[in-house]
């Protein structure tokens, strides 16, 4: 990455100087009012920008914005004001930050300052999520890199530590955007598991890979047979974020990692297919999020899981109608082989179950039924626990990435059932896909263990640019799921 952040005190007297070295400096406006922080050093500023404001009739208004000059002469600074609406709540200044940082560093500018001290009443602990989305607004794929960006975040010396806590999480979200916007050549299994293990050298996560033997000696039908027809192993991966102080049961993620899913033997259209290079988008949330809580050194113990393999139709791929046996001993009849991450997901919630997890969550672009019945706009949860559920949409609603609940019935389950084995991985009905699919997770976790399953196929991605990102990884649910980390899991 060639983005960098530098943080500017606020309180400082010299800082008035390196704002004339900066390119641009991005100034909120609270509708028609500019976010400047209450410090006499800023007084002459702040009442320039009002009368400029005043000047162009400028409105604040959501998504316009406006660029400006303060200052004369050799001393001038060059703003760059970003209309926010009437701002309410943390993910809108995440929004219009990352909003804002693409506007500007879209006009040509590079050194770009940004104030992460507003004086909003009734918003808190804001400052992660403006640093967070700010360096969001940096991110471009490798192929298409920003050149030379830097990003100052001019923060009074009290908010240090949560803007700290937002550039860490952008940081990571944005390096393993690439992973997640990298296609099947490039981000094979082995690629995926490299970058494991060098989050593993850098962190205090205690990492184990189980590769094609170790999944036969467990004897993991399911992802070994999703891998059959692919010249890449399958790997499962298993990263403990574990406390030395904390004894409580491990929170369980799950993720789904199928690099590129063809459908195997029953092909997906040719149309789109290029799309499913995003199938292990809920692998790229579960790996983020291990990331960023090891580096924040969260304080609760967390286990992560990739189930990693790709689904190809070559000369040893599982034809439909085969029967394969999964970790926990279950016969599954497969009748479609394009409804793999069903297959990946048997194995690793047996696997998952057997840490005596307080809950488990899995994250998985599982349907592409959810988008008929969500479009891109949420993403299904269904489980079997209330409160889990509950307070994961509550988590997710805080941070803009919505969360929709559908139910698993008795029918669902009874659905999934096969003639020739335990269970089908397709159901008899062909209706409620999405619902369908959860029921046949359901049939892996013990009923004890609180477990939540989240249904990314219409969040994961972006088909086509916005003015938050370009088209691609959105890496829907790592917000969220470290919002709920922080807020509701203890
Ligand atoms: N990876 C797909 C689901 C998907 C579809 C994700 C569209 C993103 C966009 C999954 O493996 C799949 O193919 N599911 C099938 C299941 C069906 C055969 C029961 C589906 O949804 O069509
Ligand atoms: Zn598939
Ligand atoms: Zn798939």
């Amino acid at each position: 990455m060639n983005v960098k952040y530098k943080i500017l005190d606020s309180g400082s007297n010299t800082l008035f100087k390196s704002l004339y070295d900066l390119d641009a400096l991005i100034i909120f406006c609270n509708s028609a009012k500019p976010l400047i922080p209450t410090n006499k050093i800023f007084n002459d500023l702040k009442f320039d920008v009002e009368k400029q404001i005043k000047n162009h009739n400028f409105t604040g208004n959501e998504d316009k914005y406006l660029e400006i000059i303060s200052g004369k002469k050799n001393k001038y600074i060059k703003i760059i004001l970003i209309g926010c609406g009437d701002l309410k709540n943390k993910k809108s200044i995440e929004y219009h930050a990352c909003c804002g940082v693409r506007k500007t560093i879209s006009l040509g500018y590079s050194n770009i300052g940004i104030f992460t001290s507003l004086n909003i009443r009734k918003i808190n602990n804001y400052q992660s999520f403006l640093s967070r989305g700010s360096l969001w607004g940096t991110y471009k794929y490798s192929f298409q890199k920003n050149d030379n960006i830097c990003i100052n975040f001019i923060s009074t010396k009290n908010h240090l530590l949560l803007v700290k806590e937002g550039i860490i999480e952008g940081q990571t979200i944005c390096k393993v955007a690439d992973l997640s916007n990298s296609p099947g050549n490039i981000a094979t299994p082995t690629k995926i598991s490299q970058y494991v293990e060098k989050i593993t050298s850098e962190t205090n996560l205690d990492t184990t890979f189980l590769k094609k033997v170790d999944l036969e000696e467990k004897k993991c039908g399911g992802i070994l047979s999703v891998a059959d027809g692919s010249k890449h192993d399958p790997e499962i991966i298993i990263m403990k974020h574990l406390l030395s102080s904390k004894k409580t049961n491990p929170i369980v993620l799950i993720g789904k990692t199928v690099t590129f899913d063809s459908g195997g033997i029953s092909l997906k259209p040719g149309k789109d297919m290029g799309w499913m290079k995003y199938d292990k988008c809920g692998g790229m949330s579960v790996l983020c999020i291990m990331e960023i809580i090891s580096k924040l050194k969260l304080n609760i113990p967390i286990i992560g899981i990739l189930g990693v393999a790709e689904n190809m139709p070559g000369s040893n791929a599982t034809r439909p109608g085969d029967i394969i046996s999964t970790y926990n001993k279950k016969t599954i009849e497969v009748l479609n082989t394009d409804a793999e991450g069903r297959l990946i997901l048997a194995d690793a919630l047996g696997i998952g179950s057997e840490f005596q997890p307080s809950c488990i969550i899995d994250i998985a672009t599982l349907t592409g039924a959810v988008i008929m019945a969500l479009g891109h706009s949420a993403s299904a949860v269904l489980g079997n626990n209330n409160d889990l559920i509950h307070s994961l949409i509550l988590s997710g609603n805080n941070v803009g990435e919505k969360l929709w609940e559908l139910p698993i019935l008795q029918d669902f389950v009874n659905d999934m059932k096969s003639d020739f084995a335990d269970l089908s991985n397709l159901s008899k009905s062909g209706t409620a896909g999405t619902a369908t699919a959860a029921a046949f997770l359901s049939e892996f976790i013990p009923k004890n263990i609180p477990w939540a399953h989240i249904d990314i196929a219409g969040t994961a991605w972006k088909n086509c640019k916005t003015n938050y990102q370009d088209a691609g990884a959105t890496l829907f649910s790592v917000r969220l799921i470290l919002e709920w980390l922080k807020n509701y899991s203890k």
